[in-house]
């Protein structure tokens, strides 16, 4: 493959890296949270069924199987992003993300890209970039086509800019990249960019909170408009849907909904629900474990109440709790639809009952 090797459009091949295994999984504390007995999530969905993955769960043999049987799609969990493939110098790196697009192909599921421009990731060779030498506008285009050429005809599909969207839904978030390429023009030609290296994969916007925060959700819509507007080749819209038990009921629909307005593809993209983050609420664990059940269940029926060629993907940010991101914040939060030994969770078979 004759694809850049860094920042500079160089033909030197990065040499790779030792992977990092950020969240390397700990023993978790037994999960008392019962189970049940329920046939594989994609084997009962009519649409893909997607997870997050690091390089370094796919060694883990009994999780392997897991997600082989549960899980139609992989996107990785960190490993796509700049912080991995770009090194200080400016070099590119692919070792972990080439073994989850090699774990894909063997297994035969789909790789979803995440994510290409995101506000809090940049990089030293990014922000050092002396005008005169290359330009800026030059190096984000190589960045991107040396990303998504890589997989490109494999990569079902990118989030191409994400979390663009302000945490108060007042506008758009400043970053190194509205600031170097204009606010609005920076995600224009991240998807101009993304089509150009791979005409075939589909295209994202994605953001989170959008149904905890009605104002943020307004200020998105009206971003895919003016993006539609412009001309960027967008194909979808993504909602991490990262929510926690005490999430009002009715907004993760009322939220997917909306995303499917427009006609494009909606992407489910990072599904979990908290229990650890459910302040808002005094339950006791059993009565979380039911409001997250029942929040799975509304995720699941307002997807399925999308018109079929809408329904890109279901993603969940992991399978088994033991892995799950929010467990570096409290080691007893169990968001995910299955236990530490892989066994489905009464939350798993709430949204099994609104797709089979
Ligand atoms: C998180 C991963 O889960 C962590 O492993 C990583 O260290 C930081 O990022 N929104 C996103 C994801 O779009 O990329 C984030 O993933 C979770 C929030």
């Amino acid at each position: 493959m004759s694809l850049p090797g860094s920042l500079y459009g160089l033909s030197r091949r990065s040499l790779l890296g030792s992977a990092l295994a950020l969240g390397a999984c700990q023993p978790a504390a037994q999960s008392q949270t019962p189970t049940v007995s329920l046939p594989p999530l994609k084997s009962i969905a009519p649409f893909p069924v997607g997870t997050a993955v690091q390089a370094v769960h796919l060694t883990d043999p009994s999780l392997a199987r897991l997600i082989v049987a549960q899980a139609s799609q992989l996107t990785p969990e960190w490993e796509m992003k700049m912080e991995y493939i770009v090194r200080d110098d400016g070099t590119f790196r692919f070792e972990a993300p080439d073994a989850i697009a090699a774990f894909a192909r063997a297994n035969g599921l789909g790789l979803f890209g995440h994510t290409l421009v995101w506000y809090a990731q940049t990089s030293p060779a990014f922000e050092r970039l002396d005008e005169g030498r290359v330009s800026f506008a030059q190096a984000y285009r190589n960045y991107i086509h040396a990303v998504v050429g890589r997989y490109r005809g494999q990569a079902v599909g990118w989030d191409v800019v994400n979390e663009a969207v302000a945490e108060d839904g007042e506008g758009w978030r400043d970053s190194l990249w509205s600031q170097r390429l204009g606010a609005f023009e920076h995600m224009v030609l991240a998807f101009q960019n993304a089509r150009e290296a791979d005409p075939s994969a589909r295209l994202f916007l994605n953001d989170y909170n959008l149904e905890w925060i009605p104002k943020k959700r307004a200020t998105f819509l009206r971003l895919v408009e003016r993006l539609l507007a412009a001309g960027a080749p967008i194909d979808g819209v993504g909602t991490q849907t990262h929510v926690a038990a005490d999430q009002a009921p009715g907004e993760i629909a009322r939220t997917i909904a909306e995303l499917g307005q427009f006609g494009l593809q909606v992407h489910v993209s990072e599904f979990d629900v908290s229990l650890s983050r459910a302040q808002g609420l005094r339950l006791n664990r059993a009565e979380l474990e039911r409001q997250q059940a029942a929040l799975y269940a509304e995720a699941a029926e307002a997807f399925m109440a999308l018109p079929p060629r809408q329904r890109f993907a279901f993603s969940f940010w992991g399978l088994r709790d033991s892995e799950s991101w929010l467990k570096r914040e409290d080691g007893r939060d169990t968001p995910l639809p299955f236990d530490d030994q892989g066994r489905p969770k009464a939350a798993a078979a709430a949204w099994a009952a609104q797709v089979g």
